[in-house]
């Protein structure tokens, strides 16, 4: 079993040491469609990533060509410094999960679970001790000789996920196999399968689509849009700076206020109403700006930006707000500590950290 490596031990992108897994300029052109497009990427040894992005960016096509159903268009992809692409699928030692449990409907999830040992002729008395351990890593010793038909949703992806790790892959693959869970057991199951990672620490890709599973599991997110990678970096990196508006908008909700640079004594500020922001020398001739600043890094104050609460919905944990500023909309989210909140129609202040917002030029380029 592999020692999991720590996040510190994650080469950076400039790293000259070669990854575990590289792509280098992957790209696939469907006619003159380009579904991915030079995309770039080192992938550590026992690390989690997450390819995220909306429907039609490029994540299944990315995930299809390292497992060597889609062939590349063009760029490279190398595992251990070696070629992968002119490797045959069968022999690329993947480990892949669908989001369609794709399990044999007449073979119990032991049978199931034994297929891929059976076809690399692992001898039956070792095949039968893997089986066992597989399916004791994902919870499910108890339903070894049950068929699929009788097994729910989420036990059928476990069978699926110790059918993929029975085999000790080099590399997981998991495409959005979490999706057709509902809400509660998405929940647990991506809990699981970090547990169940970190565990045997075997180097997994997942594609998904959803912001919250691809930060709650992952040490590194590659955010996708339109083919391109848009940003690469840790949870909360990606969600706290991120790089383009794209990556803002995309993980998680964000305000975005208009502000208008002015020029003071005290250099220039991005003003909105009453409130003077700094603003970064490169803005100073910018005009209008947008202000992007996350939810729940406003607070209500005596001072700052004028809102009337227009509504208030209780959540359990948090309560969310919507109002109305001279700037635009603002979504606050407040924890639910138990103290009194503002009411709908209430005329309130709001005020953020400088470090927590980010101004952009109004184009929407840059950073
Ligand atoms: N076999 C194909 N032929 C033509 N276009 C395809 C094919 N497979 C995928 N595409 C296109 O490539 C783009 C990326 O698809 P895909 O990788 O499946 O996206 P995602 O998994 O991010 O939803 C989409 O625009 C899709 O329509
Ligand atoms: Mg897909």
């Amino acid at each position: 079993m592999l020692a999991r490596s720590s996040t510190s031990g994650i080469a950076p992108m400039t790293d000259p040491a070669p990854a575990f897994l590289a792509l280098d300029g992957l790209s696939k052109r469907y006619a003159d469609h380009v579904a991915v497009d030079a995309l770039t990427l080192g992938v550590a040894q026992g690390e989690f990533i997450s390819l995220l992005g909306p429907s039609g960016c490029g994540k299944t096509t990315t995930l299809q060509m390292i497992a060597g159903f889609t062939e590349p268009s063009g760029g490279a992809i190398r595992l251990e410094g070696r070629d992968l692409v002119a490797v045959k699928p069968a022999r690329r030692g993947l480990g892949i999960v669908f989001q369609s449990y794709a399990l044999f409907p007449h073979m119990t999830a032991a049978e199931n679970v034994a297929f891929g040992l059976e076809m690399q002729r692992v001898p039956k008395a070792e095949r039968a001790r893997r089986v066992t351990d597989a399916l004791a890593l994902v919870g499910l010793s108890a339903l070894a000789e049950r068929y699929p038909r009788r097994m729910s949703g989420g036990q059928q992806q476990r069978v699926a996920l110790a059918r993929a790790l029975v085999i000790q892959p080099r590399i997981l693959l998991l495409d959005e196999p979490l999706s057709n869970l509902d809400a509660k057991l998405r929940e647990e199951m991506q809990i699981e399968l970090r547990q169940i990672q970190r565990r045997i620490g075997t180097t997994t890709i997942l594609v998904t689509h959803d912001q919250h599973e691809a930060m709650a599991l992952s040490d590194r997110i590659v955010v996708m849009n339109a083919g391109k990678v848009e940003q690469i970096g840790r949870p909360q990196d990606v969600y706290e700076r991120p790089a383009t508006p794209f990556v803002a908008s995309f993980l998680g909700k964000t305000n975005v206020f208009e502000a208008l640079v002015e020029r003071g004594a005290d250099g220039a500020a991005a003003v909105l109403g009453t409130v003077r922001c700094p603003c970064p020398p490169h803005l100073a001739g910018a005009g209008h700006v947008l202000l992007t600043v996350r939810p729940e890094k406003i607070a209500f104050a005596d001072e700052g930006l004028a809102c009337r609460i227009v509504s208030r919905v209780f959540q359990g944990t948090y309560w969310l707000f919507i109002g109305e500023t001279p700037a635009g909309v603002a979504t606050i989210v407040c924890q639910n500590d138990g103290a009194a909140q503002p009411g709908e129609g209430e005329s309130v202040h709001l005020t953020w950290r400088a470090d927590d917002a980010a101004l952009r030029p109004l184009s929407g380029a840059g950073a």
